[in-house]
This record gives structure tokens, C-alpha cells and sequence, in this order.
């Protein structure tokens, strides 16, 4: 079972990887736009986190219901801008993408 939850982890830390990744090559390249890859990211990031709480539920560890609530909300937040940005193209959804994703990070890290 611990195996099983740091290789969530690992995966977790991957798409926050993809996430962030994505964002800082679209400004680098100037074209600011959001892409698929993000939009998977951002996918990935609601499924393993929802995995990461099953897990540790059953392993007894604790987990913070609000915090996870503000997360869920947050990731969802993510996956329906990026979605936007990918049809239309504005350039708020490319800057909310980020800094949504940068919220998210915040919380994860600072919400003890
Ligand atoms: C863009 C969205 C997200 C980002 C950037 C993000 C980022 C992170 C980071 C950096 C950590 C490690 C921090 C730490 O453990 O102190 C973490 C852990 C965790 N995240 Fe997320 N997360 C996101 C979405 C979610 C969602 C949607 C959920 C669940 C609804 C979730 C559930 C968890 C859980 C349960 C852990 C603890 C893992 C463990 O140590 O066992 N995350 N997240």
C-alpha cells in the first residue's frame, strides 16, 4: 500500500510538473496559448489527488477536509479554464491557468 501511494504521489508531482511545464514553454515561445498537454495535466492532477485521498484514507493517514475541498475546487477551476483556452483562446485563460495552478501549489504546500 505505501508503495502504491508514493508512486501517486510520484504521478502527482508529474502532472504538477506537466502543468507548470506547460505554462513556462508557452512563455517562453510568446505564443501564450493553452494546449492539450495542460489540459491532461490538469486532468491528471484531479484524478491522482482524488486516488491520494482514497489511499490515504485507507491506509488511516489524515487528510484535511477543507484543504482537499479548496484543492478539488481549485483543479476543477483549472480543467474548465484550460478547456476554454484551448477553443477560444483568450489570452485570460492562459494567465488564469497560471495563476490558478500557482494557487493550487500555494495551498498544497502552505495549508498545514
Ligand atoms: C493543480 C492542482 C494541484 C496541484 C498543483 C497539487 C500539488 C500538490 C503538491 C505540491 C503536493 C505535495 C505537498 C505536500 O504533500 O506537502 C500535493 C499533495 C497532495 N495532493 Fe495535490 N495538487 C493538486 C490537486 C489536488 C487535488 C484535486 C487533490 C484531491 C482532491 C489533491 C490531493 C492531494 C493529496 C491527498 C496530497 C498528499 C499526498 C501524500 O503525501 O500522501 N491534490 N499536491
Amino acid at each position: 500500500m505505501e508503495t502504491l501511494r508514493l508512486v501517486l504521489v510520484f504521478l502527482h508531482f508529474v502532472g504538477f510538473s506537466a502543468l507548470l511545464g506547460g505554462f513556462l514553454r508557452e512563455m517562453r515561445l510568446r505564443t501564450m496559448l493553452v494546449g492539450a498537454p495542460v489540459v491532461i495535466a490538469a486532468v491528471a492532477q484531479f484524478v491522482t489527488g482524488a486516488l491520494l485521498i482514497w489511499i490515504r484514507t485507507t491506509m488511516d493517514m489524515s487528510v484535511s477536509g477543507p484543504k482537499m475541498a479548496v484543492k478539488a475546487g481549485l483543479a476543477l477551476a483549472i480543467v474548465l479554464v484550460a478547456v476554454a483556452g484551448t477553443r477560444v483562446r483568450p489570452p485570460w485563460a492562459f494567465y488564469g491557468v497560471g495563476a490558478l495552478a500557482a494557487l493550487a501549489t500555494a495551498v498544497a504546500v502552505f495549508w498545514n
